[in-house]
């Protein structure tokens, strides 16, 4: 393991004013997106779609500094026949890959999943940096209901996602290591803090017991946030301080930083809550974003299947990556929202 190198490359996934475009939907959820835009889901329209997002020179030479990509995508040639890999490159962005195979039922455990894609993890890894993969990810959800998480959840997930990140560390690929604690409940933010708190402490305890070096690691959690359900919705002033107050009782300074999910946020709650937290201030990481929902759907729905529409959905994205480098740096303002409208 080059442990420098896993440093720098970390810390250009963090690096001020940039985050990272998780475009890395698998079959099944990208289906589901393109279903939404009355889009067929075919291999030549899932190119098409992420190709006008790597070719937004603006969004991704300014604000992106790396993009996850899918199997079928880290193998996939853009229109003009160049590697999409090297279009992202020429941005002056990093190519990274999603590892995990999806989740499945944890025996004994209603309600509850354990992702798969351990087994052979290494020779996949090995072919990915033949391929320009430089990080990967690997998602662990955690659900909120009555009677779960278990025990059993959060500790195989957590050890699931350390034997990953060691398997990337030896190979020389940066770990995301992305713990998500789902908010579909009606749970409030009180309660996701306690599960969030009690995830993240055994993930770095199992992160520490496999010898994972945190310096070449990016946390990719949620934020404290009530369920979608719940009745009471926290400000965002109160996500903004629950979260950061988890983080700094969980995350060890060595870690580079900190690259949030969305989660089902709206891309407008997503930005001002990376805003308020980046306000608060004074933690030993960098704070900033790895969406997917918040950074996809409006080009997307700008795009809608049509190459007509290629370059407004290049502004919509350019936009939301622009807002959102804006609140890496706490100088997002909601007036900029209404300008861009
Ligand atoms: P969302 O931002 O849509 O939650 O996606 C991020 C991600 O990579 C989930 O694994």
């Amino acid at each position: 393991m080059n442990l420098a190198e896993l440093n720098k490359v970390a810390q250009a996934m963090v690096a001020p004013g940039r985050g990272i475009l998780a475009a890395d939907e698998s079959s099944g959820t990208i289906k589901k997106r393109f279903d939404a835009i009355g889009v067929e889901s075919t291999p030549d329209n899932r190119r098409d779609y992420r190709e006008l997002l790597f070719r937004s020179s603006e969004a991704m030479s300014k604000y992106i500094s790396g993009v996850i990509l899918y199997d079928e995508t880290i193998r996939q040639n853009a229109k003009d026949g160049t590697p999409l890999v090297k279009v992202i490159e020429n941005s002056g962005a990093i190519p990274g890959i999603k590892v995990d195979k999806g989740t499945k039922p944890l025996p004994f455990c209603p309600g509850e999943v354990i992702p798969e894609g351990l087994d052979g993890l290494r020779e996949r890894l090995a072919e990915y940096r033949r391929l320009g993969a430089k990080f990967a990810k690997w998602r662990a959800v955690i659900d909120i209901g009555p009677d779960i998480p278990s025990y059993a959840a959060i500790m195989t997930n957590a050890n699931a996602l350390a034997r990953y990140a060691a398997l990337c560390q030896e190979g020389d690929i940066v770990p995301i290591v992305e713990p998500e604690v789902l908010m579909d409940g009606d749970h409030d933010a009180e309660r996701c803090y306690v599960i969030t708190e009690w995830l993240l402490k055994t993930v770095f305890e199992q992160l520490y017991y496999q010898k994972v070096a945190l310096e070449g690691m990016v946390l990719k959690p949620n934020m404290v946030i009530a369920g979608k359900k719940a009745k009471n919705r926290a400000s965002v002033e109160e996500v903004a301080e629950k979260t950061v107050r988890v983080l700094k009782a969980c995350v060890p300074a060595a870690v580079p930083g900190i690259a949030f999910l969305s989660g089902g946020q709206s891309d407008e709650e997503a930005t001002a809550h990376l805003d308020a937290m980046n306000r608060i201030g004074g933690v030993p990481w960098r704070l900033t974003f790895s969406y997917g929902r918040a950074l996809q759907a409006a080009p997307q729905k700008a795009w809608s299947g049509r190459s007509e529409n290629v370059a407004a959905a290049q502004r919509a994205f350019t936009h939301r990556a622009m807002m959102n480098s804006l609140a890496t740096r706490a100088q997002w303002k909601q007036d900029l929202e209404r300008k861009a409208a």
